[in-house]
């Protein structure tokens, strides 16, 4: 049976989602038994389209790329301009793709998005960080009781399947210590600060190449790594953490020459979240701290993010892979789909 589809913002991720279901449509059903049709797509700046019977992938990328879903050509039965909330409700979609414009720190309206699905028997993958990090016990009872799942890999380390590892493959480890390199943009500014570059021609180049956040102050200041240590926290330690319990420190404070220094020492700056349990609980930091060359962590360079995982069984592991990008944030969206179609929930 064909999965339906309801893209809840239709922005750069949303549409790599979809072009991947255009691209490996034929080897999806084959190899996965995933047959996917966007039924509805909905966004704040682009405007909104539903069909029941699915909507004409060529067609909806093509206004998308014009900016304008109006664009779309008229269709017996095509539903114009419903908002987020009203789609999510009323279309017949099994599946809710959230990937809104929200805020993070709120979390909204992506949280909102997943009540009214979950309450409307939808299952729902997410690459927005803030209903994880801010409402995931609420959610997941939500989703829980509505016999309905809720996938939510891209939110650390987008396509690199950190948080699948531990929950799948690392199951009956008991975790002591999570510590990885979580963000992009800060990694690639220390590490072309090695190479001589100012901070500021480092982060005008991670602005180009579409890696750090519209504000970069949220990766600078270490508050995009802070939402990810809260997402870790709450779903392979099963402990909830406020934001206020987290230390927090970005890399603004580094200067070329304490890189050199620690180059003399044999070391390297990496600005690192941390998670380890203490007793009964956690205690999480953000920090940057120079690391022996010889760490797995140390030799992760450019863009690349990293997390290592201190199992009691396994030892430790260290999973290295992109952090960000089009196409491999549409793949995580993917990877959740898949397991969706596949679990039902
Ligand atoms: N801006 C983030 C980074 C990407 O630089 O890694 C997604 O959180």
């Amino acid at each position: 049976m064909t999965h339906k589809l309801a893209l809840i913002g239709f922005g750069t991720v949303g549409q790599s989602l979809v072009e991947i279901l255009r691209e490996k449509g034929e080897e999806l059903r084959r190899k996965e038994g995933m047959e996917a049709e966007v039924v509805a797509v909905s966004d704040l700046l682009k405007g909104s389209l539903y069909h029941p019977e699915g909507l004409n992938i060529d067609r909806l990328l093509q206004a998308a790329g014009e900016g304008d879903l109006n664009r779309y050509p008229e269709v017996p039965g095509l539903v114009r301009g419903w908002d987020s909330r009203r789609t999510i409700r009323e279309c017949n979609a099994d599946t809710v793709v959230e990937v809104s414009y929200t805020d993070v720190r709120t979390g909204q309206p992506a949280i909102d998005h997943c009540r009214t699905a979950f309450e409307t028997g939808k299952n729902v993958v997410m690459t927005n960080k803030g209903p994880v990090a801010l409402a995931y016990r609420e959610l997941s009872e939500l989703a829980r009781r509505h016999r309905v799942g809720w996938n939510f890999e891209g939110t650390v380390m987008s396509g690199t399947p950190a948080l699948h590892m531990a929950r799948t493959s690392l199951a009956g480890n008991e975790i002591s210590e999570i510590r990885g390199i979580f963000n992009g943009t800060t990694n690639y500014i220390l590490t072309q600060m090695e190479e001589g570059w100012t901070f500021d021609e480092a982060l005008a180049e991670a602005q180009s190449r579409g890696i750090a956040e519209a504000d970069p102050t949220s990766d600078i200041e270490g508050y995009d790594v802070l939402y990810k240590v809260m997402i870790l926290a709450q779903v392979v330690m099963e402990t909830p953490l406020d934001r206020k319990e987290v230390v927090r420190e970005g890399i603004r404070g580094i200067t070329a020459e304490d890189i050199r220094q620690a180059r003399e020492e044999g070391k390297c700056w990496k600005l690192l979240g941390r998670i380890r349990r203490e007793g009964d609980g956690v205690t999480a930091s953000v920090q940057p701290l120079r690391l022996s060359l010889t760490d797995p962590l140390a030799g992760v360079g450019g863009t690349m993010n990293a997390i290592t995982y201190d199992c009691d069984l396994a030892g430790p592991i260290t999973l290295v892979g992109a952090g960000a990008g089009r196409k491999e944030t549409g793949f995580a969206l993917l990877a959740d789909l898949i397991q969706r179609v596949q679990e039902r929930p």
